[in-house]
């Protein structure tokens, strides 16, 4: 019996380019702009299916305007998805996914291609489909690929890039870090601003305490940068082939994962702060940093185990992968840094718990009160009973008096991390729309939901439905016009 949660390993169609009819409530005749998406596309190239974060990418633009709503999506199209096309078989090596044949057919496979599957942005006049081994450059009316993002160019593998970036709002440019991981000396972060014309306007060179950091996260204050590490890699375990490149990353209580610090105007090369986050803690995320006094004030979102992504893993091998060990969370925490030391303190934020978080862009690096995030608002027939990638709602949590609101889509219906979209000309922190994508698995359908920020719980003021269903969402974004 299949279950709704299946739905989220759905193949992608080929090419959508829609306009959307059916709509429910009415789309602000204000918001203009495109809600971009990001996640899998084709599941299964021949040779065995993939887990949910090593399928190609798949992306997604749904634009608004004056009310209208225009659908275009289509496969990024990778150097590397186009030879396994044109070869019939797997080529690669994934993150999550060994190559079939066992500890001999991956042994010594470094190679994992890019799936750029992960963070979609836009930038310079593109749309940019965004991973840790490389970004690649599309189109922004087309979604057509172009090909890799001039970024590309600034590491070697095994160097990776940030799979999310973010924008500054006060320089107006582009931030990410390309990480070289130490085989002999320590780890090297490169944190980078970038113009609208991809040229490097600002980088420092941060060395971390330690050799084989995964890293996934970043974020700024207008004084520091800010990384966020969820395990330690063994690049000996990964290359022996016998378990994937994901389950090589070393994590335990013994080990503790750390944030790493570095002030932005730093000249040359420096050593990074090492703040240490409670031992079995792991984070992946980073609502926002901003500076308050002295200190560096950052928000994450934490896990109390390893997170394994286990039951992302098509249903039709997810058998053979086995259960997913059970972890607390995603909570929400604050955490309050003497930049200096890397001492902290730090508080939960209780009764809310959400992943991929996201503020108002223009209080990136600023003093937010709130932030919005997919939550596991009830539980689904998801495979497993702990909540970390299976979400049915949003939330928008206020960190000034540790009260949150939130809306489900009902447990049948599995809901993307959200986009805050500002509306128009307003001023204040929470005056715009939330939007998310949905799968409705009750009426095997998807659909496009807009909320108004500042009344969560009401509802949607606007449900889209898309012309064709569509997978699994990895993360999203808000291009204005
Ligand atoms: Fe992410």
């Amino acid at each position: 019996m299949p279950r709704d949660a299946d739905h989220v390993f759905r193949d992608a169609p080929e090419r959508v380019e829609a306009r959307v009819t059916e709509i429910h409530g009415r789309v602000p005749p204000g918001l203009r702009g495109s809600l971009l998406r990001i996640g899998p596309g084709a599941q299964h190239v021949p040779g065995a299916p993939l887990h949910f974060f090593d399928v190609e990418g798949f992306v997604a633009a749904l634009r608004f305007d004056g009310g209208d709503a225009w659908l275009r999506a289509r496969h990024v199209g990778t150097p590397a998805w186009l030879a396994e096309r044109a070869a019939g078989k797997r080529l690669f090596r994934r993150p999550f996914t060994n190559l079939p044949g066992g500890r001999l057919a991956n042994l010594l496979q470094r190679s994992l291609g890019n799936a750029a599957a992960h963070g979609v942005h836009a930038w310079g006049g593109s749309i940019v489909a965004a991973d840790a081994p490389g970004h690649f450059l599309l189109a922004a009316d087309t979604l057509l690929p172009i090909g890799p993002a001039p970024v590309d160019a600034w590491i070697d593998p095994p160097a990776v890039l940030s799979p999310m970036a973010r924008v500054d709002p006060v320089t107006g440019h582009l931030t990410l870090y390309a990480m070289t991981p130490g085989l002999v000396a320590t780890d090297t972060v490169v944190f980078h601003e970038i113009d609208a014309a991809w040229r490097r306007a600002q980088s420092v060179t941060v060395r971390l305490p330690a050799r084989g950091s995964a890293l996934h996260d970043h974020a700024f204050s207008q004084r520091y940068w800010v990384v966020v590490e969820f395990g330690r890699r063994s690049v000996a375990s990964a290359l022996v082939g016998g378990s994937s490149a994901f389950d090589a990353i070393g994590f335990d209580v013994r080990n503790p994962v750390h944030l790493f610090l570095a002030p932005r105007d730093a000249a040359g090369s420096i050593d990074a702060v090492a703040v240490p986050l409670p031992p079995g803690q792991q984070c992946f995320h980073i609502v926002n940093a901003y500076d308050d006094g002295d200190a560096l004030v950052v928000d994450l979102v934490l896990y109390d185990g390893r997170v394994d992504y286990r039951e992302l893993f098509p249903p039709a091998s997810r058998r053979r992968h086995g259960a997913s060990a059970p972890v607390v969370g995603p909570a929400l925490w604050r955490y309050v840094i003497d930049p200096r030391t890397g001492r902290a303190r730090s508080r939960m934020i209780e009764g809310v718990t959400g992943e991929a978080p996201t503020v108002h862009p223009r209080w990136m690096g600023r003093r937010h009160r709130w932030a919005y995030m997919a939550s596991p608002t009830e539980r689904g027939d998801e495979p497993v009973d702990h909540h970390h990638v299976w979400f049915h709602g949003l939330a928008k949590v206020d960190y000034d008096d540790d009260q949150h609101a939130c809306w489900s889509a009902g447990r049948r219906q599995f809901v993307s991390p959200p986009a805050f979209a500002p509306r128009p000309g307003a001023t204040d922190e929470d005056d715009g729309w939330v939007l998310a994508w949905t799968i409705d698995a009750a009426r095997e359908r998807s659909t496009v939901v807009i909320l108004d920020a500042r009344a969560l719980d009401d509802g949607p003021v606007a449900t889209l439905v898309l012309p064709t269903l569509l997978p699994g969402v990895s993360h999203v974004a808000w291009a204005p016009s």
